[in-house]
């Protein structure tokens, strides 16, 4: 409601956007690099010494150091983030030309992915019951409201204006990573030139911000990102596997079957598929 009430969009905001767990440190990395990249060069970069869930803030997460009037301070173009469904948008961003990037991922994968995390993040409490918080999630029970219906107001906002909604997968970004940073490049209006493809600039990209390389840098292995009571965030809990289709590793063949009829039945009629 803060947030509804007195953020003020700009036409050139550019907001990162995902569910929980579909991949947001790793866009916050792509994106800062990308745009970032003729400030600092890859031997010396940030990244090796910040977090990337600190290099971009979330509009609506506040700690220590963002908050609203932070966010008012930001030189143009601002890159934000943020996990919000659509329609909880501040009127003045959702009705501005910003440029938006939204980042899903297969919902099975995802949900081991969040089990994982918040088990680890709840720091005392006994494990979570991996069937009831799968019966949870089914019903829609999702810390930004049900998985299906965020992904679903960002596609039809894809369709309408492709040319500001860039809708990505993390499954495809895993599969060619250098395909999506070019993409991306070019969605933030600073493409590769002729020379940085031959120098392979966008390929440095990939590497700094892959899941072996920021997972083994010290910075984001060691150390607390936040405490909140028994909520304890780490900086390495931002990165555990980074596969796709770890979700067998822990959830029966049923409990599959009744995700993927799930989202078969949410997204049906919708033309995307996950
Ligand atoms: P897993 O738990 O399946 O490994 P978010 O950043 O939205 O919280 O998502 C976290 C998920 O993204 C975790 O998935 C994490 O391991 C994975 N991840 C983190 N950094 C990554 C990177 N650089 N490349 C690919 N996946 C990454």
């Amino acid at each position: 409601m803060r947030l509804q009430n007195s953020f003020k969009g700009r036409p050139d905001d550019i907001i990162l956007v995902s569910n929980p767990k579909c991949g947001t440190t790793w866009l916050k990395a792509l994106a800062f690099t990308i745009i970032n990249r003729s400030r600092f060069d890859f031997d010396h970069h940030p990244l090796l010494t910040h977090h990337p869930q600190l290099v971009i803030p979330f509009m609506e997460i506040f700690n220590g150091n963002n908050d609203l009037n932070n966010l008012e301070k930001l030189p143009s173009p601002r890159i934000l983030a943020t996990h919000m469904p659509f329609s909880l948008w501040p009127e003045s961003l959702a009705r501005s030309s910003c440029r938006i990037v939204y980042l899903c991922r297969e919902p099975k994968d995802v949900f081991v992915s969040r089990w994982h995390f918040e088990n680890k993040i709840l720091v005392g409490h006994h494990k979570i019951d991996l069937e009831v918080a799968f019966n949870m999630f089914c019903e829609g029970f999702s810390p930004y409201g049900p998985f299906w219906d965020h992904t679903l107001e960002y596609w039809k906002e894809h369709n309408t204006t492709a040319d500001r909604v860039l809708f990505l997968k993390y499954e495809d970004m895993m599969s060619e990573p250098t395909k999506y940073v070019v993409s991306l490049a070019k969605f933030f209006g600073v493409p590769f030139s002729e020379k940085e493809h031959e120098d392979g600039v966008h390929e440095e990209v990939v590497r700094l911000c892959s899941f072996e390389n920021l997972s083994n840098l010290q910075i984001n292995q060691i150390g607390e990102m936040s405490r909140m009571k028994n909520l304890v965030l780490e900086r390495s809990t931002f990165f555990r596997k980074g596969k796709v289709g770890d979700w067998v590793n822990h959830m029966s063949h049923e409990m599959g079957k009744k995700l993927d009829k799930i989202t078969e039945e949410k997204l049906k009629g919708s033309g995307l598929v996950l």
